[in-house]
């Protein structure tokens, strides 16, 4: 049995019919005061439950927590969280003196309601060790591929060393292209530079490959380096389009072509179902 969270329904249909599995109704109201009221139905005692819920926000924390606790409530056997896409996860150490480790936090609450979890590219598989329970990372960048146009010449660029195999597994899949990557100084959650590399892409489309697009800022940079070696047509992979605030006019008018997205978290751009990855782990 399927237990969707408000923000990943679609995922969570895609996952039902996947896996060939029911979905149970939720349905998700306030208290005057503003607090969540979550009604679950159809989940019999004895069944086994997933619970598919990307924590968005905040409330989407508490509202996971509720999920988990209805299907245990209902008498579900064995509860497995689904986490398409784990907030709070870029947040895997104490940066600074004084900082939580926010990953580790939210993770150890989660634990608290489930036998295992799932969840889709976090940004460093090593949040899995945050759990209590036993947690698994799939891989859905490949599944990017689908919707990729005809490519000339193409080049699967990282903005950063960490996106490296994403845009290595997303070549692969698409079955042609150079792998490269550009080198990113962070300094604040806005405020990136990027250093580019020595690659040709002069008349050859370029598909800049991340895990995470939020703000926008590393893939704009990225798109304003292209910009001035004349690169064909950039196009933008991300597994998670967050796409904060004007994310995705930020990279339209930075001259982006189109932003490919997955429905880890739901988004005009999330044309690519990870159902499939998810599906093969469960
Ligand atoms: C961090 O290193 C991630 O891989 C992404 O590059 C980052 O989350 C993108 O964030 P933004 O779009 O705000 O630059």
């Amino acid at each position: 049995m399927i237990l969707p969270g408000s923000a990943t329904q679609a995922l969570a249909a895609s996952l039902a019919t996947e896996t060939d599995q029911d979905l149970a109704g939720v349905s998700f109201d306030r208290f005057a005061d503003g607090e969540r009221r979550l009604q679950v139905e159809g989940i019999e005692a004895g069944t086994d439950v997933v619970v598919v819920a990307s924590t968005v926000s905040d409330s989407a924390h508490v509202e996971l927590l509720q999920l988990q606790d209805a299907a245990r409530e209902a008498g579900a056997s064995e509860v497995t969280t689904v986490l398409p896409y784990m907030g709070y996860a870029r947040q895997d150490e104490s940066f600074e003196p004084g900082q939580p480790v926010s990953a580790r936090a939210v993770a150890r609450a989660l634990s608290t309601g489930t036998d295992r979890v799932v969840t889709v590219n976090p940004h460093e598989r090593a949040v899995c060790g945050y759990f209590d329970v036993p947690a698994t990372a799939v891989d859905a960048a490949g599944l990017l591929a689908d919707p990729l146009p005809a490519l000339a010449d193409p080049v699967f660029l990282a903005p950063d060393a960490g996106a490296c195999n994403l845009a290595e597994t997303l070549r692969d899949a698409h079955g042609r292209g150079e792998v490269d990557q550009f080198a990113k100084t962070r300094h604040t959650d806005t405020d990136v530079d990027i250093e580019p590399s020595d690659t040709a892409v002069a008349g050859r489309d370029v598909v800049l490959v991340d895990d995470i697009v939020a703000t926008g800022s590393t893939m704009s940079e990225a798109v304003g380096v292209l910009d001035n070696r004349e690169a064909a047509r950039v196009y933008v992979a991300c597994v998670h389009p967050v796409l904060a605030r004007d994310a995705y006019t930020r990279l339209r008018r930075a001259g982006v072509e189109a932003v490919y997205g997955t429905d880890t978290v739901e988004r005009p751009v999330s044309q690519v179902s990870a159902a499939p990855a998810i599906a093969e782990v469960l």
